[in-house]
């Protein structure tokens, strides 16, 4: 049995089979309708989610299977006291695979150590969200036709943003990738990514103001300041608006650059960008339901 805490759990083989299956349920949804007939997920969500959680649940209903869950810590037994670990048995009872999103790092990894179904991290506090990365690996390589070669803009709160730590990870396994980490100094990547990088001698540059790079991105992946990580609000009101993508800066950019955000966007794309063919973060939402639902048949076995 296999669980999803990290992206590096699968292999670029894995990954490639992975994403080969998500496209072909893009082009033949009635093949997979039926696949999980019979079988339950399990949304445990301890934390907010609008996109991950609807589409892991309409994951499974694509797929034939049903859902169980909770949406609100509050309204699960954790606000009784009760640990992840026990909640993880009660569930493996219940259903067949579950996602969970918690606050706390490790604490999908905890469950999945007491668990006798596949566990998937939804998004642990400021540390991983392997789902989101799946997303954005199969948007880029449905639209860009490739995962290796190219220069990424990472721009944002690269600091308490789970997604970049999960994609940077992710991207860093493909030949040719050079990294932009675009970020307030407050808001640099963490020290152990960059370490990583390091070891893996691995070609990164970090600046502040986006407009000098712009030019030379091949992808463009902002982010919002993850607000409910900041020990005090008046860093966050002083750090949130840093960065605004407009139509201005969009002009020097290449013709061909794409712009993806994990979502929700706060206030770090000027919704008049969103017509412009480049940016690609609402598409970036269909792709994360098929990758989700070729996750759910791997783990599960019946593929
Ligand atoms: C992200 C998350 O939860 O980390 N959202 C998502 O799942 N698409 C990004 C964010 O909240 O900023």
């Amino acid at each position: 049995m296999r669980h999803l805490m990290n992206p590096m759990d699968f292999s670029v083989e894995e990954l490639d089979r992975l994403f080969d299956l998500a496209a072909d349920i893009e082009k033949h949804p009635e093949a997979y309708a039926h696949k999980c007939e019979g079988k339950k997920l399990a949304t445990c969500f301890y934390e907010p989610s609008t996109r991950t959680r609807l589409s892991f649940e309409s994951a499974m209903l694509n797929l034939g299977g049903s859902v169980i869950g909770f949406s609100d810590a509050g309204s699960s037994s954790a606000s009784k006291g009760e640990s992840v670990s026990d909640t993880i048995r009660v569930i493996s009872c219940f259903a067949d695979i579950c996602a969970m999103r918690h606050p706390k790092e490790g604490a999908p990894m905890v469950a999945a150590s007491r668990s006798s179904i596949p566990v998937i991290n939804a998004g642990d506090g400021g540390h991983q969200h392997p789902t989101q990365t799946l997303t954005d690996l199969l948007t880029i390589r449905s639209l860009k036709g490739r995962l290796d070669h190219f220069t990424i803009g990472l721009c944002g709160d690269l600091k308490f943003g789970r997604t970049v730590h999960s994609l940077v990870n992710a991207l860093s396994r493909y030949e040719g990738i050079h990294f932009v980490f675009i970020s307030p100094e407050e808001l640099r990547i963490p020290g152990y990514l960059r370490e990583t990088l390091w070891s893996k001698a691995l070609s990164f540059e970090e600046v502040i103001r986006l407009e000098d790079v712009m030019p030379k991105l091949d992808l463009l992946y902002m982010t919002r300041v993850q607000r409910e990580r900041f020990f005090n609000e008046e860093d966050y009101v002083r750090l949130k608006d840093f960065y605004v993508l407009t139509k201005a800066k969009m002009e020097r950019a290449r013709e061909d650059m794409l712009v993806l955000h994990p979502l929700p966007r706060v206030n770090e794309i000027s919704v008049e960008v969103d017509d412009d063919p480049r940016a690609v973060y609402f598409k970036q939402v269909r792709y994360g339901v098929y990758v989700r639902m070729a996750l759910i048949l791997t783990l599960l076995e019946l593929v």
